[in-house]
């Protein structure tokens, strides 16, 4: 098989399931080795023999992206197992509990920050020194999705911490490129997966969170409608052709559901508008024409 994909070594964080073990079907079928790495072992053994039954060459890894030691440990075995990796799919998620600001608690920002934020930082800090290491170069794909794009209502912890991922991606796309590492942020709207249901993984660490979750869901504080949203999605499988599609145009940002290109380009209105107003600014106009000085 000959594809700038074959041969290669892939790591993704919450493969065992929906969007990141259609990724590891995916690439797994352009020929890569396939490190599949997840917080849910029963899922991973069963997702494991699906990969070895279509002859995949894969690895599964107990990992919770929270902990560095057990990416470090994903690190060794995988190493130990296929040499070089030259990909890495920051995937793991979890979709917070709907609520509005007030209802949204401190351990609920803490433990969606923790690992949708950190769990990609973790992922990077660890994996990435060894995709630089070998100097062929490689991708980094960070699962953020359109609520990185544009904020909602009732979903302020979640889409906070995906705009994060947003601009990490753009922070590093731009640090990696000499290295010949492309860094994208994959940005889906709903995908038909089982992200409502991230309350399933909850480390104990968070338990206490557990009680407000149940109620969102019983009492439709917002769970009912988010499960209504993510069941209407496009399946992974659509999703995962995307992004091989997208990773061979080069697109720093991959986008799957086009339909969103309005309510994100009246973004881009607004963010023009607030520029003009500040060019007509008595106050700041005169900053118009400054060079701009990057590190
Ligand atoms: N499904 C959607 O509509 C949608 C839209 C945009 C973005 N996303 C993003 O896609 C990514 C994948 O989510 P999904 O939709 O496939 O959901 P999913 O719940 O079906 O799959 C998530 C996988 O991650 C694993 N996981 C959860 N917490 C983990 C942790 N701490 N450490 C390691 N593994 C962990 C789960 O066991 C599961 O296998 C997430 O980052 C999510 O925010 C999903």
């Amino acid at each position: 098989m000959s594809n700038q994909f074959a041969g290669k070594t892939a790591v993704i964080s919450g493969g065992a399931g929906g969007i990141g073990f259609a990724l590891a079907e995916e690439f797994g079928q352009l020929g890569m080795n396939i490190v599949i790495a997840d917080i849910d072992q029963t899922q991973l053994a069963q997702a494991q023999q699906k990969l070895q039954d279509a002859n995949i060459s894969v690895l599964a890894c107990p990992l919770d992206v929270t902990q560095v030691e057990q990416w470090q440990d994903t690190v060794t075995a995988a190493e130990a197992k296929f040499g070089n990796i030259h990909m890495l799919v920051n995937n793991a998620g979890v979709g917070g509990i709907p609520g509005t600001i007030n209802d949204t608690k401190l351990e609920t920002w803490q433990w969606v920050m923790d690992v949708n934020v950190m769990g990609v930082v973790n992922g990077t800090q660890t994996v990435g020194p060894s995709i630089k290491r070998h100097g062929q170069g490689g991708w980094i794909i960070n699962v953020a999705s359109m609520a990185g794009m544009m904020g909602i209502a009732h979903s302020g912890a979640y889409a906070a911490s995906k705009a994060a991922v947003v601009s990490m991606s753009e922070s590093w796309a731009a640090e990696l490129k000499p290295h010949n590492i492309a860094v994208s942020a994959l940005c889906p709207a709903f995908v038909k997966t089982r992200i409502h249901e991230s309350l399933r993984n909850l480390q104990p660490a968070y338990q206490s969170i557990k009680e407000q979750g149940d109620k969102s869901m019983s009492t439709d504080g917002g769970a009912n409608h988010a499960k209504a949203l993510v069941e209407s999605g496009i399946p992974t499988s659509v999703l995962a052709k995307r992004v091989v599609e997208a990773l061979q145009s080069g697109q720093t940002y991959i986008f799957t559901h086009p339909n969103f290109r309005a309510p994100v380009g009246y973004r881009g209105v607004l963010l023009d508008n607030a520029f003009a107003d500040a060019e007509n600014s008595p106050v700041v106009g005169h900053l118009k024409d400054d060079e701009i000085v990057m590190l």
